[in-house]
């Protein structure tokens, strides 16, 4: 089925634009009165609407009325929002003094989610997450990521993971399933080689059974995953054709090169990062992944974007909603805020939440508006692109399009 959708006041393409390095915003292509030729889900061309009107007289319009930027739908490449319970009290007890790192130690934290999320059945688990869903939607998300890790048992992580994968085919959105099932060592085991191995020998192979997951992810961190057990981990994961993605330099560093060794899609987290860390993420094609919503949720530094898009990276933004260190969820506020931070040019924030986070999932379907790619996109009532960051995140999209059909 054809239909051409538009006019648009402005058609953010964000054709053409680099997939590293900084993006100066007068490199932005933008169409004035534009319009999208949508053939089953997908773009058949990009133009000006009386244009596509014109050549193709028999197809179907879906006109828009009104003052509309519309852009390529967000890309939330990190996000653990399958869970139960919530973590309001370490947040206080974070404000009050105590450290995440401390919170953790003392048994709560990440295990504190592991506990109520086991308590959850799959199916209220696949409540929460469809309401998750369904709000990130309404913001303009149209593809997200979403990692197991509050598990940590074999049923438990199938339970997860299956959950994630229901969500998936219910709803709109495009989901990709991520296993975390090393985020930490759960209290059943003593040292994390076992518990490794475990994952290796019993884990992997329901998920490749059932086809839960393509990515595997890990927290490499003190209180975590050690740099020497988690390449070993990963190697391997690697060797079974697994996607890797790693949670990386968040509060100390290694996890980035480790990440960058193995061949990992992305890594993720990078605050702890200093210039060793940036210029060997800029030699390889392992894209960095800032999550602003995790520096908020913290109330700690934000990742060194600036630097990293100046040394040469593909910069990618993402929520990391999770109830622990980022609670807020709102990627538009989060991207927001961290361009204001750290100086990004719209250009280049509008690139991280789409087209370069698409590539820290290995997509290249999505992510700008051009022939080939799925006609997922994002509307907001203005005539000024510039608005959509400049209310951080208050400024909703009035509509949105998953391949091609109206969504919201
Ligand atoms: O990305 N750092 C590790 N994992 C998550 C937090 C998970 C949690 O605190 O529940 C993160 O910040
Ligand atoms: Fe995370």
């Amino acid at each position: 089925m054809k239909k051409i959708i538009g006019p648009f006041r402005q058609l953010l393409t964000l054709d053409g634009l680099p997939s590293r390095g900084p993006i100066k915003d007068e490199k932005l292509k933008i169409i004035s009165g534009g319009a999208l030729l949508i053939s089953d889900g997908q773009i058949e061309s990009v133009g000006k609407f009386e244009e596509l009107v014109k050549q193709n007289p028999k197809v179907e319009v879906e006109e828009v009325e009104g003052s509309f930027v519309a852009m390529p739908g967000f890309i939330d490449c990190h996000t653990h929002i399958c869970f139960g319970g919530s973590r309001a009290k370490d947040y206080a007890a974070r404000n009050n003094g105590k450290t995440y790192q401390e919170i953790a130690a003392s048994g709560g934290g990440i295990w504190d989610t592991v506990t109520k999320t086991r308590e959850a059945s799959q199916e209220k688990l696949e409540e929460a997450t469809l309401q998750r869903l369904h709000l990130l939607l309404s913001r303009g998300v149209t593809t997200v990521e979403v990692k197991s890790g509050y598990g940590l048992s074999l049923e438990e992580e199938l339970k997860l993971l299956r959950a994630i994968n229901s969500c998936g085919e219910m709803h709109e959105s495009d989901v990709i399933s991520t296993c975390l099932a090393a985020h930490i060592i759960p209290r059943e085991f003593d040292n994390e080689s076992d518990y490794l191995h475990f994952l290796l020998t019993e884990l992997v192979l329901k998920i490749q059974e059932e086809k839960l997951a393509n990515r595997f992810d890990i927290f490499i961190e003190q209180n975590a995953f050690t740099l020497s057990k988690s390449a070993s981990y990963l190697r391997l994961l690697k060797q079974f054709g697994f996607d890797i993605t790693v949670h990386g330099d968040q509060f100390t560093t290694g996890g980035s090169k480790v990440a960058i060794e193995v061949g990992a899609s992305s890594v993720d987290h990078l605050e702890a990062s200093g210039e060793s860390e940036i210029k060997a993420l800029s030699q390889s094609d392992t894209v960095p992944v800032v999550l602003p919503g995790a520096s908020i949720g913290l109330g700690i530094p934000f990742a060194p974007a600036r630097k990293l898009l100046d040394a040469g990276c593909g910069l990618a933004i993402a929520s990391d909603w999770n109830p622990g260190s980022a609670p807020n969820g709102n990627l538009l506020t989060q991207a927001a805020l961290l361009g204001a931070y750290e100086k990004l040019s719209t250009a280049e924030v509008l690139a991280g939440i789409t087209y370069r986070s698409a590539k820290a999932l290995n997509l290249n379907d999505r992510g700008m508006l051009k022939k080939g790619m799925i006609a997922d996109l994002a509307s907001f009532e203005t005539n000024d692109y510039r608005e959509i960051l400049y209310h951080q995140g208050e400024l909703q999209p009035s509509k949105v399009w998953k391949n091609g059909n109206l969504a919201t």
